[in-house]
């Protein structure tokens, strides 16, 4: 059995519903099912007694404790995070619970838990941290991509928080012994993705008829990665990852804000065109940029390729066809999320950058 912090939200939900399809061993899915949580993401596990569902919040000790004793899990895979960089620009002491505080508190558990098994037990266990690129901070246009042993940088109170979470998780194998691993990846695209973010939001607001806000001049870079494939990084890391070892994770695939957003418009255009037949990119609107915005993220994902032989089975091409797709076959799902707490972020994200 695994246990599985934030396995509601976007990456580990795929991550769950990716396992329980490949494998017979249950997770134990702990998430607190914040703004970014939705238990519609797992609806199709409902009647499956491999997934065990626990509303709660990863710095809760008692609960985890309780937890780890009553299903003596041999691995727990660290998703649950605060993730959105606006939001942290907006109320960065949630990310400082969560990310940090939160973390700190999952590893004393994990602790005292690991301390009383057995030691060929102690040896099997794995504690999986899932992390970020942003730790690195922002790339020059001409600058190597981001290594395991690139310095650490970040810029935003997200990407300090995980860049926090991350050193904890370090300290905890190097003072304590725990066996960890941890994951730093770039940015993720794919069914369940909160429309929060560029992707769904694009997708969202092109198909209601609203404005697609690009930040500033719109050709910062993300290198962008199909969830499925994040996930299958993940699993291998689990299986054959070297204790105590980071790997970044990635796609090869950098793309300014303005060529991602061109493309969704293209496809819809092709695949659900406007109907007063004018391109969805007459929707784009630049507005002010975001605060310290990283310009550029790329990741060298050589390590995980050479030493784990893991690869990714999505190109950006067939990647963001699937996602475009499940948005539009999805609808309700998109519907359900975007409640009046989310209309309220949106209002309070986007009214400010208005006229720019
Ligand atoms: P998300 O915001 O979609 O989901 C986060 C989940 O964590 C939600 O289900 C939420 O309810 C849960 N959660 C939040 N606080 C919690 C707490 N205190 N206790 C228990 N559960 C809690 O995030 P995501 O995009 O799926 O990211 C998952 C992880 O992957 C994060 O750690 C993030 O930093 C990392 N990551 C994300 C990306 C990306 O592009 N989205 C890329 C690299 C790494
Ligand atoms: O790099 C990995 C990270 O990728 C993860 O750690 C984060 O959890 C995840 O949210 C993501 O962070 P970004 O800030 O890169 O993702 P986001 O989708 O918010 O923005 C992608 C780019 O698009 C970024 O340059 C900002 C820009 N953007 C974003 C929004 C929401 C816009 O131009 N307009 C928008 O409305």
């Amino acid at each position: 059995m695994i246990l599985v912090t934030g396995g509601a939200g976007f990456i580990g939900a795929n991550f769950v519903l990716n396992w329980l399809k490949a494998c017979d061993e249950p997770v134990i899915n702990l998430d607190k099912l914040t703004y970014a949580g939705n238990k519609d993401n797992l609806a199709s596990l409902a009647a499956d007694d491999r997934h065990i569902f626990v509303q709660g919040d990863i710095g809760d000790q008692v609960l985890v404790a309780k937890l780890l004793a009553t299903h003596k899990p041999r691995a727990v895979l660290n998703f649950a995070a605060e993730s959105h960089v606006d939001r942290s620009i907006h109320g960065p002491a949630a990310f400082v619970e969560t990310n940090i505080v939160g973390t700190f508190r999952l590893l004393e558990s994990v602790r005292q838990y690991w301390n009383a098994l057995p030691s060929e037990e102690q040896g099997r266990f794995r504690f999986l941290h899932v992390s970020t690129d942003e730790v690195y901070g922002s790339l020059e246009a001409d600058a190597p991509a981001f290594s395991e042993t690139h310095q650490y940088a970040p810029n935003s109170p997200y990407s300090a928080s995980k860049a926090s979470s991350d050193h904890l998780v370090r300290a905890y194998h190097h003072t304590y012994g725990i066996p960890v691993l941890t994951t730093n990846c770039s940015n993720n695209y794919g069914p369940y993705q909160f429309p929060e973010k560029l992707i769904p939001l694009v997708i969202a607001n092109a198909l209601a008829g609203k404005n697609l806000p690009i930040y500033g001049d719109g050709k910062n870079i993300r290198d962008w990665l199909y969830v499925g494939d994040h996930c299958s990084a993940i699993q291998r890391v689990l299986a054959v990852g070297e204790v105590g070892e980071t790997y970044n994770v990635g796609g090869k695939n950098e793309m300014a804000n303005i060529d991602i957003v061109h493309i969704i418009c293209d496809l819809l255009n092709a695949i659900r065109p406007r109907a007063d037949g004018k391109s969805y990119r007459e929707q784009i609107t630049f507005v002010k940029d975001r605060p310290g915005h990283d310009r550029r993220y790329a990741i060298d994902a050589r390590k995980i390729e050479a030493e784990l032989d893991w690869r990714p089975a999505e190109t950006f091409e067939t990647g963001i066809r699937k996602t475009v797709e499940w948005y539009l076959a999805n609808q309700q799902w998109v519907g359900r999320v975007m409640s009046g707490d989310y209309r309220d972020w949106i209002s309070q994200n986007y009214s400010e950058r208005k006229g720019v």
